[in-house]
């Protein structure tokens, strides 16, 4: 039993819980960082954080090609409906049990519109539990905020992080996200992939290793690894 992750660039990923393929905020078109084709991924299911468009960006057209199910809060996931893809909507603090995976909507501080303007509902995060016990946290694009040691509090073995400012949380304030939530693996995301956000990621990784007990993961885009 194990939890496999490669990373599309940006914060989008595909996660294998044992043999089952899932994708996080699939941004393929428009990232200069992408490792992927929309026309290519395969999933079951598709989990949003929230409705921007570097997060939902290709989240329909895979949809609709694959047959996965939206999984989003109520907002997103009525979206996705009502362009007739199949969706599972859910709510901050709720948890849902998908069969080879549990996935529970965290709260995360940002704010949330579709391309258009419409509203979004409230940014999330996920903590995934997988039938052998093991917990995911995928923070989405937030600040810090100190709840997240009640999220850490249930035991995290991989946390995945954004790192990059300007939109969210930068190196020093994750370095401080780290702390509270005591994942044994850290992951970087949403960094690097445009001007306004590039990082020194070499560095970041070196101060997790020195000033917390977590293991940073710095992967290139396309790149997997196994927990
Ligand atoms: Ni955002
Ligand atoms: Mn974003």
């Amino acid at each position: 039993m194990s939890v496999r992750f490669t990373w599309l660039g940006h914060s989008a990923f595909v996660f294998e819980f044992d043999s089952h393929k899932v994708l996080l905020d699939p941004f393929l078109t428009g990232n200069p960082l992408a490792a992927g084709s929309p026309d290519d991924l395969e999933a079951e299911m598709i989990f949003l954080t929230h409705a921007h468009g570097d997060h939902i960006a290709d989240a329909l057209a895979i949809a609709r090609r694959t047959g996965a199910k939206i999984v989003a809060n109520a907002e997103i996931a009525n979206w996705a409906s009502r362009q007739g893809v199949e969706s599972h909507g859910m709510n901050t603090g709720g948890g849902y049990d998908f069969g080879f995976v549990h996935a529970k909507l965290t709260p995360a501080f940002h704010s949330s519109s579709f391309p258009d303007g419409a509203y979004g509902g409230n940014p999330n995060g996920f903590v995934f539990s997988t039938r052998s016990g093991q917990r995911v946290y995928f923070a989405g694009d937030t600040a810090l905020f100190s709840d997240m040691s009640l999220i850490g509090a249930a035991g995290i073995d991989m946390a995945f992080l954004p790192i990059g400012d300007n939109f969210t949380m930068g190196p020093a304030d994750s370095l401080a996200a780290i702390k509270l939530i005591n994942p044994k693996v850290v992951v970087p995301m949403h960094y690097n992939t445009f001007p306004v956000i590039m990082v020194d990621v070499a560095g970041w990784a070196n101060r997790v290793s020195s000033e917390t007990d977590a293991q940073p993961i710095v992967l290139d885009p396309g790149g997997s690894y196994s927990l």
